[in-house]
């Protein structure tokens, strides 16, 4: 990601100087859990995108800075409030923080965090960044809802991922890249290129996640392999291979999903048949897919290092291993 850090490495440095100045509650216990995971080695993939949309529609202001810690504020309290619905024991490659304090002051915190963002915004003022923000912090809700809703259910469409996957992950990313947008004061049509830009990108990064679930590898993902199975989430590529595999296999995958206790031995045959029928492979052609129509909506905008950046960053997605 050189033609990224190249470019936004000073303000990435300014936005990690607001996390720490913004971080800080009169609570030590919020202070001591919300730097844990802020401070926890993050990607910084929506800071990123918001710094680098700013800097393509030539803001020359510092409001980016504060803006792109909102979007990481926002983004952490919902992963601390999703490691307590996952139940999940790692995160960044630590203990999760539920693990360490419990699930109460988890989602307390969570719950600064969030509000926390909402400070930051207003004292920037702008009602349009305003709304956005409001209206992606609803779909986080509703899209993790829509999950839980269908925990356990094998009969998940395609469709019915995909407006999960949207709701849940694209669509913060895709406001991180509006946002940048309206601070630039870019016309309209710029605004939407970059939006499109953000929410093919958070479709591809959700897609890839449920990938690395399956395939990666628990060091350098920071957290455990096999947890959506665990926790009865039907992914992508369960959801291509159910639709493929014999009525028998389907039983078998079933007993897995619906069984009391989760074992390795029930993971790995559901890996076999996810192997069997390409699940991987198809989530991960349609991850490219969303990436190619990601950049596509970018290539109305003149040439730009920016541009050129925000390419490598929609490719770094696809290639991940973290
Ligand atoms: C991670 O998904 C979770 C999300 C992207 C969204 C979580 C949203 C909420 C908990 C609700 C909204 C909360 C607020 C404060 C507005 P994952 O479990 O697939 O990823 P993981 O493997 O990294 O845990
Ligand atoms: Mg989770």
């Amino acid at each position: 990601m050189e033609k990224v850090l190249e470019l936004i490495n000073e303000d990435l440095q300014k936005v990690e100087e607001k996390f720490e100045n913004r971080l800080s509650s009169r609570v030590p216990l919020i202070t001591k859990v919300a730097k844990h995971l802020v401070m926890g080695g993050g990607k910084r993939f929506r800071p990123s995108l918001l710094l680098l949309s700013a800097r393509l529609c030539g803001y020359r202001g510092e409001d980016h800075i504060s803006l792109a810690g909102v979007v990481e504020f926002i983004h952490t309290a919902t992963l601390l409030h999703d490691d307590v619905i996952d139940n999940a024991e790692v995160r960044r490659g630590s203990a999760s923080a539920n693990t360490l304090w419990g699930n109460e002051a988890s989602v307390l915190v969570g719950d600064f965090l969030f509000s926390r963002s909402f400070a930051m915004m207003v004292e920037v003022g702008d009602l349009k960044i305003l709304q956005t923000l409001a209206s992606a912090t609803t779909a986080l809700a509703e899209g993790e809802t829509m999950e839980l809703v269908k925990t356990a259910d094998l009969s998940i469409t395609e469709e019915e991922n995909m407006e999960l996957i949207i709701n849940k992950t694209a669509i913060l990313i895709s406001a991180a890249a509006r946002i940048g947008a309206i601070l630039g004061k870019a016309p309209l049509e710029v605004e939407e290129a970059l939006a499109n830009y953000g929410l093919q990108v958070g479709i591809a990064f959700q897609l890839v996640d449920d990938c690395l679930d399956y395939i990666g590898e628990r060091e350098t993902l920071g957290k455990e392999i096999g947890s959506d199975l665990k926790e009865g989430k039907i992914t992508l590529p369960l959801i291509h291979t159910l639709r493929q595999c014999t009525a028998y296999e389907k039983k078998e995958i079933q007993e897995v999903v619906l069984g009391d206790e989760f074992s390795y031995d029930g993971l790995r045959k559901v890996l076999s048949f996810i192997d069997r029928y390409k699940g991987i492979e198809y989530t991960f052609a349609k991850a490219q897919r969303c990436i190619d129509e990601g950049k596509k909506s970018l290539w109305t905008l003149p040439p730009s290092p920016e541009r050129e950046a925000l390419f490598e960053m929609a490719d770094y997605v696809v290639k991940r291993k973290v």
